[in-house]
């Protein structure tokens, strides 16, 4: 039983992935979270994407009800940087498979105006998120921590958004 109720929840999850407009994120949660410059960025994300943001952000909230404003801030846009290509479902669960993100060398000052491959937002996302949200006038402490999501190292509120992550 447990096991099929989770199988149900996987393929419902895979639905949802599939069309957008299944994806139903709670923007108006995520507005009362964000100032302007930091919700552009979220705005911005592909609806599963947002979606994917403030389960994150509410996990984070559950388990760590002290959480601070500015750890809430970087899980709602740990994964903002994937906004640079179109959400494309099919590519997303391919590069998921391949690699995990890693530090990348430092972006060049045109890095936005070249389109990227899928595994390449999926190896340096977290550094596209971090320019996107220092580049809107983001918090530079939310942008830190949304670089580190994947590689935390002692940064404690970056390995708490991994954890959350991780569980996804
Ligand atoms: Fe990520
Ligand atoms: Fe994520």
């Amino acid at each position: 039983m447990l096991r099929s109720k989770s199988v149900l929840g996987r393929l419902r999850r895979l639905l949802r992935a599939a069309h957008p407009r299944l994806a139903a994120p709670d923007d108006l949660w995520a507005r009362t979270r964000l100032p302007d410059a930091e919700f552009t960025v979220y705005a911005a994300m592909d609806p599963r994407d947002r979606e994917h943001a403030v389960r994150v952000a509410r996990r984070v909230l559950e388990l760590h009800p002290d959480a601070s404003d500015v750890l809430l801030r970087a899980a709602l846009l740990h994964d903002s940087g994937k906004q640079v290509r179109p959400y494309v479902w099919l590519e997303r669960i391919a590069a998921g498979l391949v690699e995990r993100p890693v530090q990348g060398p430092p972006l060049e000052a045109d890095w936005r105006s070249r389109p990227y491959s899928a595994l390449e937002v999926r190896l340096r996302h977290p550094q596209f998120g971090a320019a996107l949200i220092r580049a809107a006038g983001g918090d530079p402490r939310v942008a830190e921590i949304v670089e580190r999501h994947h590689a935390p190292g002692d940064d404690a509120d970056a390995r708490v958004i991994h954890a959350v992550d991780e569980l996804e």
